[in-house]
């Protein structure tokens, strides 16, 4: 968590009374001055930035073949033209038939050597690489790669079966410098393009959209880079004859970079590294193709399956920064049980910290003792408890003995912290605790003392999991701002906090004016009183920052703090310094590898060691970690949050697209902060969320400090509204969990796009208003305030699908694409069950546990010709490697229902009886 507070200039009120109020400890402010950074103008913007396609392009020769396709050399077909970079002159291009359904083409600096590099080549020790299957020829591929060099080296990809053209350069020259990498493909009429997580913007990209991927620690920027990168779509076309076609590519490349996704083609950069593009045919046994199958491919084979989750995580999640001491953490617990409202699992932000510091717990607010004695309870109620860790680690004073810090000193003394190029020693840049370092993952002895510390942490905190924050990494100064200064640590970050004074939030979601007309009218004159006080008086001094012209590409150079290209990023003045470590910054390993190219992988790095250091604290346990910064192949590692939110109705409905978007990128432990973090949420806004989120893989109710408390007991509706959406989710925990297996098995989704499971009808393909837990539940929730009825389409009607009202298990009268207004009082979420589904239930509980331990029924859904069919997966619910597991098979046909089993693991709850 971090939300910072924008608009607040020049000094005046005392800061070390505000802090005084804020942590009882007097410490020096930074100045804002260390965050200043030179302000750039974003390439895509840039109106006299060089047009990349002028460039020369490559002429391929001496083609040869391998056994799984061929090789050939291209050579710069003209004078370097230095549009970003330094051109590379000779390259290698390798053309791969990997599989029946990929096909790989790799462009690379021809002379290379890792000692040697003049390009960095993501290994495959760092991020999985899909390899050639050891038999598919081009032969018998699905799919066709045809080159010419006229005039220049250009390729394209075709569908064997028929000549779709699924991707080409035709018209298009390629770009290989040492900073910036170009390509063109070609794009059909219109398309329909979904993925190139992690963004916050509508599920269909559309083709006016330019994608930046720079992890980023700013909020949930609408339309920009945020925290994750995962280079792949998916695209769908609507083909006439409801023949709806899909297919997939993955660019393997962690560089920052940007997608620009334009009318008639989309156009690829990267700040450097190498082609490495896979491309998936989607296509099934019987030659169609589905979005479906499309994203099994890049799951199964490209990034690998997501962790199977222990079955307690399906639980409901309590967290908020501003959980002030343990007896808090206990209220919280007690005003659930009384409400009846289910929890399973209580979490800590920063607050747990003794002065924001990793593995402390707070001696005054958070003692060990007293802190360990409430888990216990928990634990004994069959809860449980998740405490954050953040990714920086505290620097101590040098002159304050009492200062010391051992998880610093004991990761120091092994030298393989991230370092200041520099000054060669350690990179000191800033963060909650003061000036701070972070430990480089590209080491191992770095990733032994992180599972070390947490070892030893789980003797002061018995946590259940880990939550990973800050990620990107966030710093909050440009460079290694430290150096030199630590005998001023600790240091209060250098802007102000949420409950300093002339800062409160009076933020509320659209539609409190009308639903809360008084209490808006008096926060509204507050807020304007606050704006006034701050109009006229300054709080800090606003950085001042320069302008900085574009970077010329330099003969022999890399400019890695600036190069030549400028990404669209968020952060004030798109500087790639910013908010961050310095993309200089170097590490540990034999190559000195910089920043530079692994900035898009440190939250992936650290959710991996963390994941590692669990499996060491709970052997052959399942680790459930949840992470903020994710790459391709996250999934298999950790579960992710959608980052700082907004206690908005916009923000609410974007968690949708933002969750499709992770189901189809191999990490489904996917769930927003409900109700909103930064802001104050209201009763509409927290009834409707928590309804949603009931529906959503990771459910969790996280809040900013200094705002109004949203615990779900808070109001009555939001209440109720909470105990309905989770007596559902609780009935059907099972269900959930057979879909997480078929995720972890065979990379199948878990919420699903309409688009994906209607794929004929086009009328679905920009759908997110609506969405399907798996293939047989339709979720229709309300997205707007101040209503009582919800829109949503009942998809496949008229064309063999029928559906039921989950709740009165009427069946649905509707037409083909009506759009139906159905009844949603602020405590109901409608739900509906598709025909030929049969889904296992049990009675909801207080716990995923006690609901485990209640007898199973079955919900037979038939469709028009009376069948049904559905599957239950069983097995411990917690061990990496199980000893036993069983998956039933129901089928249900005239009017008799079968099962096939397979396993032997034993469910000590009987089968009740069905409805
Ligand atoms: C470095 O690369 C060059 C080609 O650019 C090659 O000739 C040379 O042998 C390489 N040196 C090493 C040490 O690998
Ligand atoms: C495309 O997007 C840009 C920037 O977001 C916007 O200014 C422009 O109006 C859009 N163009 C069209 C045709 O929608
Ligand atoms: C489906 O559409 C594609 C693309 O238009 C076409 O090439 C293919 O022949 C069609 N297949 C069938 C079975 O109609
Ligand atoms: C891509 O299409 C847009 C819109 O038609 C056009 O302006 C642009 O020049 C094209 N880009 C390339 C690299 O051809
Ligand atoms: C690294 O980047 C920082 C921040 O821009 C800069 O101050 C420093 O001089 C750079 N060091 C080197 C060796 O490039
Ligand atoms: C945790 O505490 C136990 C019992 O005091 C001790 O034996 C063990 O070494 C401690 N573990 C770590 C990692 O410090
Ligand atoms: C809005 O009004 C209701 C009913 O008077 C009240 O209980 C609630 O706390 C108010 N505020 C918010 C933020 O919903």
């Amino acid at each position: 968590m971090f939300t910072k507070l924008a608009g607040v200039a020049g000094l005046l009120v005392s800061l070390a009374a505000a802090q005084a109020s804020t942590t009882q400890r007097v410490i020096p402010t930074l100045s804002p001055q260390v965050d200043a950074a030179p302000s750039l103008t974003p390439t895509v913007y840039d109106p006299v930035a060089p047009n990349a396609q002028q460039c020369p392009g490559y002429t391929a020769s001496n083609p040869q073949n391998t056994s799984s396709g061929f090789t050939a050399d291209l050579t710069l077909a003209g004078a370097r033209c230095q549009a970003y970079g330094n051109d590379v002159n000779d390259l290698t291009l390798e053309v791969q038939y990997q599989s029946k359904d990929r096909l790989n083409v790799k462009i690379y600096p021809k002379h290379i050597t890792p000692e040697n590099s003049t390009q960095y080549i993501l290994p495959s020790s760092l991020v999985m690489q899909p390899e050639w299957d050891g038999k598919t020829t081009a032969g018998d591929s699905d799919l066709a790669l045809t080159w010419t060099n006229e005039p220049t080296f250009q390729f394209k990809i075709t569908r064997s079966s028929n000549g779709e053209e699924l991707f080409s350069t035709y018209g298009h020259v390629i770009v290989y410098e040492d900073q910036f990498l170009e390509l063109v493909t070609n794009m059909v009429e219109n398309y329909n393009v979904y993925g190139l997580a992690e963004n916050i913007h509508d599920w269909r990209l559309g083709n006016n959209y330019t994608q930046t991927f720079w992890a980023t620690d700013s909020g949930n920027t609408v339309d920009g880079n945020v925290y994750g990168t995962f280079p792949w779509y998916q695209e769908t076309r609507y083909n006439a004859g409801g023949n709806t076609t899909s297919h997939g590519v993955y660019a393997r490349n962690a560089l920052g970079q940007e997608w620009l996704l334009r009318e008639n083609n989309i156009t690829y950069r990267t700040l450097g590294g190498s082609f490495d593009l896979y491309f998936l045919s989607g296509q099934n046994a019987d030659g169609s193709s589905s979005a479906l199958t499309t994203i099994q491919q890049f799951t199964q084979d490209c990034v690998g399956v997501p962790a199977m989750q222990q079955y307690w995580t399906f639980g409901f999640h309590q967290c908020r920064w501003g959980y002030e001491n343990v007896s808090v953490l206990q209220s919280v617990v007690a005003g659930y049980r009384d409400a009846n409202i289910p929890l399973e699992c209580m979490w800590n932000d920063i607050d747990i910290y003794d002065l924001y510091r990793d593995f402390t717990n707070d001696p005054n607010t958070y003692p060990s003792p007293e802190l360990l004695a409430f888990i216990a309870s928990l634990h004994a109620n069959g809860q449980h408890y998740v405490p954050i860790v953040d990714s920086n680690i505290y620097t101590p004073n040098p002159d304050n003995a009492s200062d010391a810090y051992a998880p610093y000193e004991r990761g120091a003394a092994l030298g393989t912290f991230i370092r200041d190029p520099t000054t060669g020693d350690f990179y000191i840049g800033d963060n909650w605790p003061g000036f701070s370092v972070w430990a480089d993952w590209l080491v191992q002895s770095s990733r032994d003392w992180w599972t070390s510390e947490l070892a030893k942490w789980y003797n002061d905190t018995s946590f259940d999991g880990i939550w990973i924050d800050l990620s990107e990494p966030s710093s909050f100064c440009v460079g290694s701002c430290g150096n030199g200064r630590l005998n001023e640590n600790p240091v209060h970050p250098p802007f102000l906090l949420p409950n300093d004074p002339y800062q409160a939030n009076y933020n509320y979601p659209e539609g409190f004016n009308v639903s809360n007309a008084t209490e808006a009218a008096s926060v509204t004159s507050a807020a304007a009183s606050q704006a006034s006080y701050l109009a006229s008086h300054t709080l800090l001094p606003v950085p001042v920052t320069t302008t900085q012209g574009r970077t010329e590409p330099t003969p022999g150079v890399k400019n890695l703090n600036f190069p030549p290209y400028v990404l669209n990023a968020v952060q004030a003045g798109h500087s790639l310094l910013k908010g961050t470590v310095a993309p200089n910054a170097t590490h540990n390993d034999a190559y000195n590898t910089t920043e530079y190219y692994m900035h898009n992988l440190f939250g992936y790095q650290i959710s991996n060691a963390t994941y590692q250091a669990l499996l060491a604290v709970f052997p052959n346990k399942r680790p459930f970690t949840v992470g903020r910064s994710t790459f391709a192949g996250s999934g298999r590692f950790t579960a992710h949050w959608g980052g700082d939110n907004t206690s908005t109705w916009g923000s609410m409905f974007l968690s949708i697209s933002q969750a499709l978007t992770f189901m189809m990128s191999g990490l489904p432990m996917f769930g927003a902060d409900t109700c909103g973090f930064s802001g104050n949420t209201d009763n509409d806004l927290c009834s409707r969320w928590m309804s949603l989120s009931a529906f959503f893989p990771f459910y969790r109710n996280h809040n900013v400090k200094a705002t109004i408390s949203q615990e779900a007991y808070r109001w009555s509706s939001v209440a109720e509204a909470s105990r309905r959406a989770m007596s559902v989710r609780y009935s059907l925990l099972t269900y959930m969990y057979t879909l997480f297996y078929y995720a972890h098995t065979q990379g199948d989704t878990v919420m699903r796009a309409l688009a994906w499971e209607f794929p004929n009808d086009a009328s679905l393909a920009g759908t997110y208003t609506q969405f399907m837990l798996g293939p047989s539940l339709l979720i229709t929730p309300v997205l707007v305030p101040n209503v009582e009825s919800a829109n949503g389409v009942f998809p496949g009607i008229g064309e063999g699908t029928n559906w039921y009202d989950w709740y009165t298990l009427q069946p649905v009268v509707a037409q083909a694409h009506e759009n139906v207004t159905l009844s949603a009082p602020i405590t109901h979420i409608n739900v509906h069950v598709r025909g030929g589904a049969i889904l296992p239930l049990q009675a909801p509980a207080y716990t995923t546990a006690e609901t485990r331990a209640n007898p199973y029924s079955l919900l037979v859904a038939l469709d028009e010709s009376g069948q049904a069919s559905g599957s239950l997966y069983l097995d411990d619910g917690e061990s990496l490697v199980q000893e036993a597991t069983k998956l039933v098979q129901f089928s249900y046909t005239n009017n008799c229902l079968s099962t096939t089993i397979n396993g032997t693991y034993h469910a000590a709850p009987p089968l009740a009886n069905g409805k």
